[in-house]
């Protein structure tokens, strides 16, 4: 496996090793993506012995460029050289109690230190001692399991697991990145270990489902987190998309499936991770407004608008960022049917006028979201929707060009009507400048300054005021 370790930095870990006669290895996600041909820049060297004192040794061979960090407390050291990482750790034993995932943490032996870690693909090590150069340990058969993609845990799941539960999410997340299969034990103790997810803090939950989403095919992950009963703790919301109701032989689709099918969709369309956010909660208000109606059959009024107003709590619950990316995805939902609304129907000049002034930069996305959504199975209707987009995405090109309404500035600004007709900052102002929008959207005058101001003049009038008199 020597071929594996070309690096000059195995080299001088290597020596610094054999100078302080200390056991050493790479272990864990560096040699798993070796033999995965993924590649990885950060490494984690175990030894037997001080991790502390070899990343010193090592430091001082690489020279000045090398920026070491020391850990004291955790016993652990990193040695940054340009773009590597480097992670020196004691071979450890550790013990953990029921309530946390910290655990008590004594020195230990490789193979001690192989055993306590996550699954056996992530237990392979390769030593990096001269004599042994290259030498694969893998006491769990991990390379039979890469190879047959399989995840499984080196010792009994339930204490894996249990130890520590972050691990199920991350489980999940590599059944997911790597599109490989939970072993039937392993996939078992996540379901009847489920609960001890709550001990797991937001952020790091929060972080392995980002990792879900910026994979290639997502719903893989949705799909194993809703079966192990991890959705229901972690995003009930999207949950409860789950099921199709009939009712007088009228049936619903499935939306938890839909979503994932638009999810994968727009994952082949974008790398955008708050754009593929939109895409899991653009229907989250379904369950919420679905109806009945002996006319209409299903209904689900104004669910874009109770999804977008559900997506703060949400956000806030996972410890998702609650800034302007949270307020992208709010607006997505929220706007979603508004180009297949406008598909259906005769598509007027205002109303795409109307469309650029609400999503604003963001209408290229919202015009992919609202693709993705087309999952239909009905291959007529699917082409009709489809051509009729091509419509909206013409005229938004024509009207973008001619209009200028992405960017919308209004022409007139308020300053210039209050000084126009010597008017105090008052509500009188903003329905001025809200008419002249309206009229800028719906075409009645074009989107410059001098049609605009003489709109203004019109609508003053309208409302009873003359320039530089005062509003009664
Ligand atoms: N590990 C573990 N349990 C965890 C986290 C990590 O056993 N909850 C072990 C695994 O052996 C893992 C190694 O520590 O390979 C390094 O962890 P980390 O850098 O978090 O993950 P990687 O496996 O390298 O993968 P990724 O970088 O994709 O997260």
């Amino acid at each position: 496996m020597q071929e594996y370790l070309q690096d000059k930095i195995f080299q001088i870990i290597s020596t610094a090793a054999d100078e302080q006669q200390k056991e050493c290895y790479v272990i864990g996600g560096y040699v798993r993506d070796i033999f995965l041909k993924r590649d990885s820049k950060d490494i984690d060297v175990v030894t037997v012995g001080s991790g502390i004192e070899l990343a010193e040794a090592v430091a001082k061979k690489l020279g000045k460029k090398a920026i070491l960090t020391v850990f004291k407390n955790f016993g652990t050291a990193q040695v940054k050289n340009f773009d590597l990482e480097v992670e020196f750790v004691g071979a450890r034993k550790e013990s953990y109690q029921r309530n946390s995932r910290k655990p008590i943490v004594e020195n230990g032996t490789l193979e001690d230190d192989q055993n306590r870690r996550d699954f056996t693909i992530n237990a392979l090590a390769l030593c990096l001692n001269k004599e042994r150069f290259g030498e694969l340990i893998d006491p769990f058969n991990g390379l039979t399991d890469l190879n047959n993609k399989v995840l499984r845990t080196p010792l009994n799941p339930d204490i894996t697991f249990s130890d520590d539960p972050l691990r199920m999410m991350r489980g999940i997340r590599f059944a997911t990145q790597l599109n490989f299969n939970l072993e039937i034990n392993t996939f078992e103790a996540i379901s009847r270990n489920k609960s001890r997810i709550n001990i797991i803090s937001k952020e790091r939950i929060a972080d392995e489902l980002n990792k879900i989403m910026k994979s290639d095919k997502p719903s893989k992950g949705f799909i194993l987190l809703e079966k192990t009963g991890l959705l229901e703790i972690i995003l009930p919301e999207v949950l409860a998309l789950k099921g199709a109701e009939t009712r007088d032989g009228i049936g619903h689709k499935d939306n938890f499936y839909h979503t994932l099918a638009v999810l994968d969709g727009i994952c082949e369309k974008t790398d955008n991770l708050w754009l593929r956010w939109s895409a899991l909660l653009h229907d989250i208000g379904k369950p919420r407004t679905k109806r009945f109606d002996n006319r209409l059959g299903w209904t689900f009024h104004n669910h874009n608008y109770i999804g977008e107003k559900m997506i703060p709590e949400i956000f806030h619950k996972l410890k998702l960022p609650t800034n302007d990316k949270m307020k992208y995805v709010q607006k997505m939902v929220s706007l979603h049917m508004r180009p297949i609304v406008l598909s259906e129907d005769e598509v007027t000049d205002s109303a795409v006028r109307r469309l650029l002034f609400d999503a604003g930069n963001d209408i290229d996305d919202l015009m992919t979201l609202c693709e993705a959504d087309i999952t239909s199975k009905n291959p007529e209707k699917v082409k009709r929707y489809k051509s009729n987009f091509q419509l909206v995405r013409k005229k938004l090109k024509e009207i973008e060009e001619k209009d200028r309404i992405r960017n919308f500035q209004p022409p007139v600004s308020g300053t210039e009507i209050m000084e126009t007709f010597n008017l105090p900052a008052c509500s009188v102002v903003g329905d001025i400048k809200m008419r002249i929008k309206d009229a800028i959207l719906d075409g009645i005058i074009p989107n410059e300054h001098e049609a605009a101001k003489n709109y203004m003049y019109k609508i003053a009038e309208e409302f009873g005021i003359k320039s530089g008199t005062e509003l009664k």
